[in-house]
């Protein structure tokens, strides 16, 4: 049974909502064993397998039909050489040589063939969950009508504190898109909807999401330049899954979804290209699994 708990880490700022033992139908351990690159880290005890490598190495070989939950916060591809505000100061947009865009063709080329993959694995009812700004968004909505994909909300995600414009000749870009999609039209998807009425002071919850961007006390390990917040990914796993289900991050970075997966007791496979943010990852999950340990 879901029961509330007061106990909350200070890197977390809230507490974890599911206090069951985790019901494997299926377990990630099986679900990788057809993966010819051996784990980054796995651990079977808090049911989590991370793999440094590109994630068209890995999807391939990943059993169709068995993923419940799929979160991605693909490359934007806005590193472009602008500039940006942070802290109060001018900088680059520049994330890394990963976030290059490769000029609308290849990006959509390569959104179709990650969204690909990722709809054959999920369950005929699981669902997948996208972020994007204007830069990607439209490409991946439309990688993904032409997949057959079903479009359940496109969240907006109002980003409470955002750093001004600087150039002061747009809006002050204040939001992020997050489509929530079933694997087919046929998909009889799980919604929470109790518990998002019961986070949301008992009235319906919107499709506008105000939640800060990600603060310091979840960098504390090192940054990642597009880290998102715990509270995002948290709303998304309990929205979308139920204990026991496996949650799988093509992009997982810093390790946000799989932190969310960890504290509400999912199963998480996490794939990365970059070692620097995996090393972030195993910082942050030590302070999960700390956290459930003093409970
Ligand atoms: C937008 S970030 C994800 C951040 C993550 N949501 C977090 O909270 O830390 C995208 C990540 O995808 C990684 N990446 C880019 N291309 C990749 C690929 N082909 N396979 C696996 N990871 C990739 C990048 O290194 C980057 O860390």
């Amino acid at each position: 049974m879901d029961e509330n708990t007061n106990q909350v880490h200070p890197a977390f700022n809230m507490p974890t909502l599911t206090q069951v033992r985790i019901n494997r139908k299926r377990g990630i351990f099986e679900l990788v064993n057809n993966i010819p690159h051996k784990p980054y880290f796995e651990d079977k005890k808090s049911n989590i397998v991370l793999f440094l490598e590109d994630c068209f190495n890995v999807l391939p070989h990943i059993q169709e039909n068995s993923v419940d939950m799929v979160f991605a916060d693909p490359p934007y591809f806005l590193s472009n050489g602008g500039i940006t505000c942070h802290a109060g100061k001018m900088v680059s947009v520049n994330k890394g040589k990963w976030d290059i865009s490769k000029g609308l063709e290849e990006n959509f080329h390569f959104t179709l063939r990650w969204l690909r993959e990722c709809q054959r694995i999920l369950t005929p009812n699981g669902t997948i969950w996208v972020s994007g700004t204007a830069h990607i968004i439209y490409t991946i909505g439309s990688a993904m009508q032409s997949l057959g994909y079903k479009i359940l909300n496109d969240i907006a995600w109002f980003k409470v504190n955002p750093p001004p414009n600087l150039s002061c000749r747009y809006f002050t870009h204040s939001t992020e898109t997050i489509i929530w999609a079933a694997k087919n039209k046929s998909s009889k998807h799980y919604f929470n909807y109790d518990l998002m009425r019961k986070m949301n002071n008992g009235k319906q919850m919107l499709s506008l999401w105000s939640i800060k961007a990600t603060g310091p006390l979840e960098k504390i390990y090192g940054k990642h330049p597009t880290q998102k917040p715990l509270e995002l990914l948290n709303r998304i796993v309990l929205a979308s899954t139920k204990p026991g289900d496996i949650v799988l991050d093509p992009f997982s970075g810093s390790s946000t979804t799989g932190i969310a997966a960890f504290r509400e007791r999912r199963q998480f496979i996490g794939v990365e290209l970059e070692e620097e943010y995996l090393k972030v990852s195993l910082k942050r999950l030590k302070d999960a699994f700390r956290e459930r340990n003093n409970d």
